[in-house]
């Protein structure tokens, strides 16, 4: 910030033949500390409420005395092009409250310490501290070791190592150990962790036996959403204040080995299929195509799935993750900090997209179409699903992988979906210049899970599977240093206290 942006404009003056009383009476009517003094259209002096407590305790008589003989001559001044930083250290430097802005030999204002409490929103103690910026975009909330996302290197992280590089060369049983352990497991780790996840596949009776009931009722997010709160009443978890984290990591545990379990079961009554039971021998992600579809696996598909997974697993302080750790920031149980995040993944600005991606390549229909079609859209003010986030400011580095792994498993539709990227980031960049707007995960997402036989109603449901376990692990971080988290919102209304209406 510039002073010519900070300073009052136009500064109020007086002549240096004034009197101190017409001088004071001039401040006072204008509300302000200090006026500049000029002589011939010149900066002469700064005459300040110091000033005239100076000469009053002098006991000079304010009606004859003139303002020049007890003004501050030739000041100190800003130029107008000198930034905020400068004009705070030269007027705290110097114990000045006050100091006249000049261009060349011509007054144009005045900067007050005041000015720059405005310009720093700095409010009385006990008051907000201050603004966040509108959806919290930059404000850093919490510390954490789960990881990161560098949105402007295209760059994200769990624990200390580049999910994109634990993708192309880890299991997601082993990246889930990382996860909850902070340390990649040895093969021996890595057996009996995958022994033990696979154990806790099946449903507990109570929720078995509830879900075909449940499983008709909505979307199959909204079918998870209340599969979890049953599981955790069923395993009868309590808020976290009583459980310690080891309990909590159990629960935790047990949560995400059965989440793909609901899912499947869910889907299949929905579709009016048989159940097929979770299989102990399998992987997690062949085990859920298995569950889901009823046929083993071609591996180049499961370890697709395995892959999304991976990619999908956490990603920084999204607003699921938030959410997840406002709520057990509260000490509410972890259903209920699950619960939570799954319902702020559902929207589409969050982890609803890779679904509506694929309705959008259907909607297109052709490559031909692809300009018309999108152009029409971005100057409607529609939102291409799959493109743009918060955070990414370039490629996002889940599509560019996800897209590598839509090419290798091959098929018409990711060629479909190359053409269609290409002009929409055309189109998005001429319509919407300088936001930076690429494809994000749900772009390629959509394309990868569809070529492995993933029903499209799954796509963000397959995203909550993989989410559970970021979300778990917030947790328990969050639980190992809390803090209740509750911000506080600027009042805007009409001012109360309104005298209340009879009835
Ligand atoms: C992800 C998303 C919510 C991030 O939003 P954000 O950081 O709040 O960005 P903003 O809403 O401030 O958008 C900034 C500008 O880019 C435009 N923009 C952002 N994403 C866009 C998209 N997918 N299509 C068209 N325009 C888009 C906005 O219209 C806005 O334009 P304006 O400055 O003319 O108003 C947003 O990009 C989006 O809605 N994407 C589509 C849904 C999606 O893919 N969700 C999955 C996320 S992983």
């Amino acid at each position: 910030m510039l002073v010519r942006d900070l300073m009052s404009a136009p500064a109020v003056t007086c002549g240096t033949d004034a009197t101190l009383s017409k001088a004071a009476e001039t401040m006072r009517g204008a509300e302000i500390g200090s006026l500049v003094v000029t002589h011939e259209g010149k900066v002469a002096g700064i005459l300040t409420e110091r000033d005239l407590l100076r000469a009053a305790a002098a006991g000079v008589d304010p009606v004859t005395d003139a303002v020049g003989l007890w003004m501050t001559a030739n000041p100190d001044a800003l130029g107008p092009e000198e930034d905020a930083a400068a004009a705070w250290a030269s007027l705290t430097h110097h114990h000045y409250r006050h100091l006249p802005v000049v261009d060349g030999e011509d007054l144009i204002g005045v900067v007050s310490i005041r000015d720059l409490f405005g310009a720093a929103s700095l409010r009385p103690a006990g008051e907000h501290a201050a603004d966040a910026p509108r959806g919290l975009e930059g404000v850093v909330v919490a510390t954490t070791t789960v990881g990161d996302v560098r949105g402007r290197e295209g760059f994200y992280h769990y624990r200390q190592y580049s999910a994109v590089d634990l993708a192309a060369a880890r299991s997601f049983e082993d990246v889930w150990y990382l996860l909850f352990n902070a340390e990649l497991p040895d093969r021996t780790q890595a057996e009996a962790f995958g022994a033990e996840v696979r154990s806790m596949r099946a449903l507990p009776p109570g929720l078995a036996d509830l879900l075909p009931a449940i499983a008709r009722a909505g979307s199959p997010l909204d079918v998870l959403r209340t599969s979890v709160s049953l599981f955790g009443s069923e395993l009868g978890w309590k808020p976290v204040s009583d459980g310690d984290l080891e309990t909590v990591r159990s629960e935790a545990l047990a949560l995400c080995a059965a989440v793909p379990t609901i899912l499947a079961t869910a889907y299949r009554i929905r579709n009016g299929l048989e159940p097929v039971a979770p299989r102990d021998d399998l992987s997690f992600a062949s085990n859920y195509l298995w569950m889901m579809t009823g046929t083993e696996p071609d591996p180049a598909y499961a370890r697709a799935i395995d892959q999304y997974l991976i990619i999908a697993t956490d990603h920084g302080f999204n607003a699921s993750t938030f959410t997840a750790r406002v709520i057990t920031s509260t000490q509410a149980d972890l259903a209920a900090a699950i619960c939570g995040a799954i319902g702020a993944l559902s929207g589409p600005l969050h982890g609803g997209a890779p679904s509506r991606a694929l309705d959008m390549l259907d909607a297109i229909g052709t490559p031909e179409n692809a300009e018309p079609w999108l152009r029409r859209a971005v100057e409607n003010n529609e939102r291409l699903m799959g493109f743009g986030h918060r955070v990414y400011k370039t490629e996002d580095p889940r599509s560019k992988f996800l897209r590598q792994v839509a090419q290798d498993l091959g098929g018409s539709l990711v060629g479909y979906a190359m053409e269609v990227e290409k002009t929409a980031v055309r189109v998005l960049a001429e319509l919407k210049p300088g936001r930076e707007l690429y494809t994000n995960v749900e772009f390629y997402a959509g394309v990868v899970m569809n070529s492995c036989g993933v029903p499209r109603e799954m796509f963000t449901p397959t995203f909550a599977a993989a989410r559970t376990i970021g979300w778990s692990v917030n947790v328990l971080e969050q639980m190992a240093d809390n803090r209740l988290i509750r911000p506080t919102a600027r009042y805007i209304g009409p001012p109360p206290p309104q005298p209340v209406p009879p009835a």
